[in-house]
């Protein structure tokens, strides 16, 4: 096609809505969504090596090291779907290191979308958070419960939503914010995500067309 695919960076704290955002936007843009947390989860649950070394960061909701991580988004971002339409890019970069090895790379988001969620919200998300092992799908008991019994009984916890690991996810997001924010500043733009998600998404969209239309005009233009 004539148009150059959208490259788009979605940012913020644990349970902040990132994973939510990225369904509404992959179903509206066609972006290739590449979440490092679900790529990690898949390499646990397939039993590989690279899962067996990052279980048990996960678990305690710690940072799975850097050279770990950044293999297999490599690799992950080198696939020819991603080429084709464009990415978004959940949960990378997560500190300093990490916003370095793109940059050298020379990866850069045409746009990066920072989620901003009080903390007191960002624990309750967290806590009441389930995902239906058949779809994949994230619920919460509160605010999306599943529409059918059935699906209600199979949801599952991820072990690193409780409480205290929550605090602690939250902590090391707090101390890498800054690097984020700085190494984007030229194309940050921070999203009040402390509303319904319909209503987030809607902000969300508004950008993100404005984004896609200036990348059409670019490649029309010659
Ligand atoms: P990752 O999977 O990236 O977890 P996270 O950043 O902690 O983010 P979450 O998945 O918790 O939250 P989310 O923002 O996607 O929220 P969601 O939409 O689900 O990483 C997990 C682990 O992997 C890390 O701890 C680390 O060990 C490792 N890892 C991953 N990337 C790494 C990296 N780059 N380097 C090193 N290690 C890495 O929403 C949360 C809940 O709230 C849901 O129940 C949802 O239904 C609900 N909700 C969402 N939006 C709303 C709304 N607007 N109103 C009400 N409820 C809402």
């Amino acid at each position: 096609s004539l148009k150059e695919p959208l490259k788009v960076m979605i940012s913020g704290a644990p349970s902040s809505g990132k994973g939510t955002q990225c369904e509404l936007i992959v179903k509206k843009f066609g972006l290739v969504h590449v979440s490092t947390g679900d790529l990690l989860r898949a390499e646990v649950s397939a039993g590989s090596e690279i899962g067996g070394k990052a279980k048990e960061y996960m678990e305690n909701g710690l940072l799975v090291p850097d050279e770990i991580v950044t293999k297999i988004l490599k690799s992950r971002l080198s696939q020819q779907d991603v080429r084709e339409n464009g990415w978004l890019l959940d949960g990378y970069p997560r500190n300093l290191s990490q916003a370095q090895s793109l940059e050298n790379m020379k990866i850069r988001p045409d746009i990066c979308l920072m989620l901003d969620v009080p903390d007191d919200i960002l624990i309750e998300r967290c806590i009441g958070r389930r995902m239906d092992p058949v779809t994949g799908k994230i619920y919460h008991l509160k605010y999306f419960p599943p529409e059918m019994a059935e699906i209600y009984d199979r949801l599952i916890a991820r072990p690193d939503d409780t409480e205290d690991k929550v605090k602690s996810r939250l902590e090391t997001y707090k101390k890498n914010v800054e690097a984020i924010s700085k190494t984007y500043m030229d194309v940050l733009h921070k999203i009040d995500g402390n509303h319904p998600r319909d209503m987030v998404f809607r902000q969300i969209e508004s950008l993100l067309q404005v984004q896609s239309d200036k990348l059409e005009t670019r490649t029309s233009d010659g």
